[in-house]
């Protein structure tokens, strides 16, 4: 007995699945039959095609399947306007935010397309307001060391470089004078990290993180990407010594939660796309 069941019963032999799922399942002389299926990746298409719910997955849970809502009215110009209003969030509200909210941006996080349905990234949440503190520090100090390694006499970065060289100087002097230019004294952190060697990690952990970020804007929270952190950590892994990142993975975003303590009130103008037509 294989582990995806077609109730011959119910099955009306439409074809749908077989199409939705070009590897798994083959249609032969009117029946559907399953072939291959332990290169089965789980994405559940057959069951979420099938209108008499004549498949089952030993490892997909049905009830996680439920009917897709018809009165999902957004309209494409709705959908426009508010990927476009989203803003990176610099400035939080002193104000905690809630587990639960947390909760449902990593919930959502894990809808996220991945490379072969892998779903390999994990999500470490930090509300701890001293370690925020602590990775921001050591953040800001390895920018200082950065700088002060660039600017050194006879050491002469190209263009590229030099045009961060006053970021990395604000960092180190921000944290000089007491304030935190990498978090920004955000409440809460979410770093996705993933297996390095797969391909798909990258990638998988960029997707979750931009669900993540629409889901935050839409719950009227903040978040800014912080790729001053990814960067020093990439340099420097003894920044997160206490973070407990398993070996093998890697973190490949991260971004600062809160409630912004300010309100955009313009859209904002971005170069023209840079196309080609082909
Ligand atoms: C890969 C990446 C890294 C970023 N790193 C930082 C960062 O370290 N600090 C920060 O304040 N903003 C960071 N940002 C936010 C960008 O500065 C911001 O997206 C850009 O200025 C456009 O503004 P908007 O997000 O409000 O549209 C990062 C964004 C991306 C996509």
């Amino acid at each position: 007995m294989g582990k995806i069941a077609i109730d011959a019963e119910r099955c009306i032999s439409c074809g749908e699945c077989v199409v939705v799922c070009p590897s798994i399942l083959i249609a032969e002389n009117g029946k559907i039959k399953v072939v291959d299926e332990e290169h089965c990746n789980l994405c559940g298409h057959c069951l979420a095609i099938c209108s008499v719910e004549a498949i089952d997955h030993e490892d997909l849970d049905r009830r996680e399947f439920v009917d897709l809502p018809q009165d999902l009215n957004i309209s494409p110009e709705a959908i426009f306007t508010f990927l476009r209003s989203r803003r990176s969030c610099r400035v939080f509200a002193a104000k905690e935010v809630p587990k639960q909210s947390l909760e449902e941006l990593i919930d959502i996080g894990r809808y996220a397309p991945t490379g072969h349905n892998s779903q390999n990234f994990e999500f470490l949440v930090i509300q701890n307001k001293e370690l925020i503190r602590e990775l921001a520090k050591r953040t800001a100090v390895f920018y200082g060391n950065l700088y002060k390694m660039l600017s050194a006499p006879g050491v002469n970065p190209p263009p590229w470089l030099q045009g961060h060289m006053r970021g990395f100087r604000l960092n180190w002097e921000y944290h000089l004078e007491g304030k935190d230019r990498i978090f920004r004294n955000a409440p809460a952190l979410i770093i996705i990290h993933a297996p390095a060697e797969n391909v798909s990690s990258a990638q998988n952990c960029h997707l979750a993180m931009a669900h993540i970020m629409f889901q935050a804007q839409a719950m009227v929270l903040g978040t800014c990407i912080i790729g001053y952190f990814i960067t020093a950590v990439e340099r420097d892994p003894s920044i997160v010594k206490e973070l407990d990142i398993p070996q093998n993975n890697k973190i490949f975003t991260c971004c600062t939660v809160g409630y912004p303590k300010l309100t955009f009130r313009k859209l904002v103008q971005r170069k023209p796309p840079a196309v080609r037509w082909m």
